[in-house]
């Protein structure tokens, strides 16, 4: 579509697609997934996927927001008439733009605890504080719903603020000032961790291989992780993808996020755990590995107040140069079909987003027991929803790798590589086979509690579910 925005320079695209990927996910949630799964093992997986699969689905969702050059629920529209298939793909944007709406709610809430941190660190209130005081501290924060609920509000409206100056005064801009500084950050952070911590210690935690200390639970996360991480599947990158120039090479954009994106959980996870060593604390401490664990490794350093501050500051950019991402989607969806304003349909994302985000603040608190939800499924409204997003992704990652994979023709997907038929006939073989594959594996381990043949029997049905979708597909093609 002539006249639809395009990033200000070819290589923008590749900034806002690592500024979506970088994020708490990085820097928060790999390493305790790391921590908790016994280091280097678990990386070797999650690696692995990130360039099997990863990057292949990478390709593909990016390739669906430029051919399509709109929204993805717009876009969606677009490719299913244009290729004749099912409108039922039209899902892939209902469901990502769901996926962005439902993360944001708890991303925002996530990302104020480390705003509340960085007030704490930069203040110096933590200084020579032991573990009970700091461990109590952060459960009176989660106690707190007053609290939660102010860092919530302010960091989900700076994140609505960059939206509404539009793609090129707020997120381009913002952007360009942001990233450079967090990966400035993230370097004197670790030099800090080799110089105060034990950074042999990490290395050797975080490379060496013992696969026997992976559990299959523990795989499945990794492949869970690598999609989170690269935002695959929610649309963010489609919708970054609409904007991107048609001279931007899509292989080499892709591999480069992933490269980057893996560098800096490496690096993050690196500087972390040299602290968490040298301060002889432990690695699996989970969601509190952040909050609780760093913090105290930061309380006895030189200079510990100041390098925590500027790192949790590090966290609090991260998160917002992915939440910016989760906005764009569901805002440019709003803006093309009701023809509303930037501010507007800005606006009322993030508002419902907000409200939404409630419920994960009071998930810790006072709905954290005997709630309908706990009486319904068993878990927080946080967890249920975090749970359902954990359903979504994958699904919309197989989804975008179906129709990638089978729908688009030869002719158009070797125009948008721009690559010879070698390249395009691997990556055709990634998308139709390994990536559902791979995604049907991570999906059904968010099924809880299914056992003895459910699995096998579950994979089966997938598997001639997909293989019956793709002939179909293929005959529109
Ligand atoms: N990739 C982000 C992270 O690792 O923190 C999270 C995320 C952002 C997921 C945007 C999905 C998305 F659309």
């Amino acid at each position: 579509m002539s006249g639809h925005n395009v990033w200000t320079h070819k290589g923008t695209f590749l900034l806002a697609a690592v500024g979506s990927a970088v994020g708490l996910g990085n820097l928060w949630r790999f390493p305790y997934l790391t921590g908790e799964n016994g280091g280097g093992a678990f990386i070797l997986i999650y690696a692995l996927t990130i360039f099997a699969v990863g990057i292949p689905i990478l390709i593909a969702e990016t390739m669906l927001g430029r051919t399509s050059r709109q929204s993805p629920i717009m876009g969606m529209r677009h490719l299913t008439k244009t290729h004749k298939t099912s409108r039922a793909w039209e899902s892939i944007g209902w469901l990502g733009a769901a996926s962005a709406f439902l993360i944001l709610s708890f991303y925002s809430v996530i990302a104020g605890w480390a705003l509340h941190y960085t007030w704490l660190m930069l203040t110096g209130s933590l200084v020579g504080a032991d573990a009970a005081t700091i461990s109590a501290g952060f459960d009176a924060l989660l106690a707190s719903p007053g609290l939660m609920t102010l860092y919530h509000t302010l960091f989900i409206a700076f994140s609505a603020l960059i939206v509404g100056m539009g793609i090129h005064k707020g997120i381009e801009s913002g952007l360009r000032i942001m990233m450079p500084a967090l990966f400035v950050i993230l370097i004197v952070v670790l030099i800090y961790g080799v110089i105060n911590g034990d950074v042999r210690a990490a290395a050797s935690f975080l490379f060496t291989f013992n696969i026997a200390d992976l559990s299959l639970e523990g795989w499945l996360q990794a492949m869970g992780q690598s999609f989170f991480t690269l935002s695959l599947g929610m649309g963010a990158i489609m919708a970054y993808g609409a904007y991107m120039s048609s001279e931007a090479s899509l292989t080499r954009t892709a591999i480069a996020v992933a490269f980057v994106d893996t560098a800096v959980a490496m690096v993050a996870g690196l500087a972390i755990f040299s602290l968490v060593f040298g301060a002889g604390l432990e690695t699996g401490q989970g969601p509190g590995l952040m909050f609780v664990t760093l913090p105290l490794a930061f309380a006895d350093m030189p200079f510990g107040a100041l390098v925590g501050g500027v790192f949790f500051i590090l966290v609090l950019g991260a998160a917002i140069s992915s939440s910016i991402s989760l906005i764009e989607p569901v805002a440019a969806f709003l803006v093309e079909r009701f023809d509303m304003t930037r501010p507007q349909a800005v606006t009322i994302m993030v508002v419902a987003a907000w409200a939404m985000g409630l419920l994960t603040v009071v998930s810790f608190n006072i709905w954290a027991e005997g709630t309908l939800f706990h009486a319904l499924f068993g878990r927080s409204a946080f967890e249920f929803i975090e749970l359902l997003t954990n359903i979504f992704m994958p699904l919309g990652g197989l989804m975008i790798a179906l129709f990638a994979g089978w729908a688009l023709t030869q002719n158009e997907v070797m125009k948008e590589l721009g690559t010879n038929i070698t390249w395009f006939k691997t990556w055709r073989f990634l998308v139709r086979f390994v990536g559902p594959a791979a995604v049907s594996f991570v999906f059904l381990r968010t099924i809880p509690q299914v056992e003895g043949y459910v699995v096998p029997t579950l994979g089966a049905l997938l598997i001639v579910g997909i293989f019956a979708l793709s002939q179909r597909l293929r005959k529109s093609a």
